[in-house]
């Protein structure tokens, strides 16, 4: 079940390993929940506002060992920073639905988890400087060879996460794994190795739940 409303809008988040789908799918449901009348703000991490957009940027390209672990958590909580301020603050305020392709998850699993043992700092940086968790995750799961070659058949030119190979994805799949059973009151396991259809059905009836 979904944690409890704590302000007048929704706050739903897309978790889980690169090409899992999540992209795919926020925006399918953000447009599902549009035609049905409510009002969606469809965002992104890392980015959804101009400065979290340029950071970026500079944590998505370049070579894979560009920066530490503990660098990327600083860059990654900064564009999450101004992402609440300018994006999803205002619009949770407002009463929106907000879907974001990734949030604070993320940031526990990628640099609180697989690249030296910094969830401790995470959660401290987390609490600190941003506080809020959101209403419903969704954690998208599948086998991470299939979800890499989708990821990497993009070519997006943002793949310096992707370029850490597939133990690192497998890593990855664990730590959303182990994050789901954490924070169990807010988290749903997806199975995202089902046709985009089904998923899209299955998240509609998830947020309508939520909804009621
Ligand atoms: P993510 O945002 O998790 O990285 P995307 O939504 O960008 O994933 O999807 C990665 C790729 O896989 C895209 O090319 C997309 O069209 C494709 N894709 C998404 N969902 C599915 C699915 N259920 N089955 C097959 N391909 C999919
Ligand atoms: P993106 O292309 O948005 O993700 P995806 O491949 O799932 O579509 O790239 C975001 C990358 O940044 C992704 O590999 C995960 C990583 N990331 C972190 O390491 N920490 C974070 O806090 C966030 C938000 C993302």
């Amino acid at each position: 079940m979904p944690a409890a409303r704590s302000r007048s809008g929704l706050f739903i988040t897309f978790e889980g390993i690169d090409g899992s789908g999540k992209s795919s799918q926020a925006r399918m449901l953000a447009k599902a929940l549009q035609d049905a009348g409510h009002g969606v703000v469809l965002t992104r991490e890392p980015g959804g506002s101009p400065g979290a957009e340029d950071i970026r940027s500079l944590v998505l390209t370049g070579d894979p060992g560009r920066w530490s672990a503990e660098t990327e958590l600083l860059l990654f909580t900064a564009a999450r920073r101004d992402h609440l301020e300018k994006t999803i603050r205002p619009a949770l305020d407002a009463g929106h639905i907000v879907l974001c392709d990734r949030f604070a998850d993320s940031t526990r699993v990628y640099q609180g988890a697989t690249r030296g043992d910094l969830r401790d700092l995470v959660d401290q940086v987390h609490s600190t400087m941003i506080g809020i968790e959101p209403d419903l995750t969704f954690v998208f799961d599948m086998d991470p060879a299939v979800a890499l070659a989708r990821g990497l058949a993009r070519g997006s030119g943002e793949d310096r996460f992707e370029d850490f190979g597939l133990t690192f994805q497998q890593t990855l799949r664990q730590g959303f794994r182990d994050l789901a059973e954490t924070f169990a009151d807010r988290c749903q396991m997806i199975d995202a190795e089902r046709n985009i259809a089904d998923i899209h059905a299955d998240l509609l009836a998830r947020v309508s739940a939520a909804l009621q």
